[in-house]
């Protein structure tokens, strides 16, 4: 897509803080040199500016229903589908046919029993139009101790992939992995069955040919991600690690494709896409936000 000048700030939150547009456009030229944009705004108006089938790759938490009140979201879990679904009709919009979009979201726990909004949701976007294509899960690794009444700790949460179609772009090669230590052992010694396509018993049409792996260093990943939440304070309070956008970005994107997030918070999705040489597109709704992200980018960019 062409980056041409935006005025990225949008005119109803303009109004409230006062904001003058002039001083948007100093630091907008650089910004647009590094094919970055960043809105400060509503996702649901500033989505509007964005060409129909332009961008690769969504990846983004949005504000979690009824979390941080005192600072941005506090959507009631009732509301949460009704909320989301304007957002999501401009995401569906403006992802072009081959993109994808991955949503880290989690439900919450409501008097005593996870609440249903993020399964509603699932159900609400694929009659707007999406396909629900796979779950991947997001195992973070240092979660805090404690003891509840009635579970355990959480430790995981979701990472739903949308599309708009079956053929989206995936760069299955970029994310492998190593091997690992079973290789020594399992490949060693072959059956006959290691040695022929075994087709799966249950008549998924998967099939598997164990000998395939022999002499090889890499292998593909599963859809379990195990990584640690971020450790360093970066003023913001949910914060994601910068390796699970980078991942995500690394699997449906090459070099020079569109990447955005429309409620960036702290910016990782932007700084990760920005260093993997993609084209990035932040949105947020916090002033302070908007500005963290903006003056640390600034820090970085020529
Ligand atoms: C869960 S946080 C994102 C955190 C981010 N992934 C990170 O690692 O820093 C959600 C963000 O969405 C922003 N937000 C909430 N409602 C919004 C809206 N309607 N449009 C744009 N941003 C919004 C909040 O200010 C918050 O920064």
């Amino acid at each position: 897509m062409g980056f041409s000048p935006l005025i990225s700030i949008d005119r109803s939150i303009m109004k409230k803080s006062h904001i003058k547009e002039s001083g948007a456009k100093n630091w907008n030229d650089k910004f647009i040199k590094s094919n970055i944009i960043l809105y400060l705004g509503d996702s649901k108006n500033v989505l509007k500016n964005i060409p129909s089938n332009s961008i690769d790759l969504i990846f983004t938490s949005p504000p979690y229903a009824d979390r941080r009140i005192n600072t941005y979201g506090g959507i009631k879990p009732d509301k949460y589908v009704e909320w989301f679904l304007p957002i999501g009709e401009e995401l569906l919009r403006i992802l072009k046919p081959t993109g994808t979009f991955v949503l880290n979201i989690k439900e919450k726990v409501d008097s005593g029993e996870r609440h249903t909004y993020v399964i509603e949701l699932i159900l609400e976007m694929k009659k707007q139009g999406w396909l629900w294509t796979e779950e991947f899960i997001w195992h973070k690794k240092n979660s805090y101790p404690g003891k509840w009444p009635n579970r355990f700790r959480d430790a995981w949460e979701r990472l739903l992939q949308f599309n708009k179609t079956r053929k989206f772009n995936m760069y299955q090669e970029a994310v492998m992995v190593p091997m690992g230590e079973w290789a020594k052992t399992r490949l060693k010694n072959l059956s006959e069955t290691d040695k022929r396509r075994d087709n799966s018993k249950v008549g998924s049409g998967f099939g598997k040919k164990i000998e395939n792996w022999v002499g090889k260093e890499m292998a593909y990943p599963d859809n379990v991600l195990h990584m640690s939440t971020e450790c360093a304070n970066r003023n913001h309070s949910a914060v994601f690690p910068e390796k699970l956008p980078e991942w995500f970005i690394k699997l449906f994107t090459k070099s020079g494709d569109t990447v955005l997030d429309p409620f960036m918070g702290s910016g990782p999705t932007i700084r990760v896409a920005h260093r993997l040489g993609r084209k990035a597109i932040g949105v947020d709704i916090m002033e302070e936000y908007f500005n963290m992200v903006k003056n640390n980018l600034e820090t970085i960019l020529i």
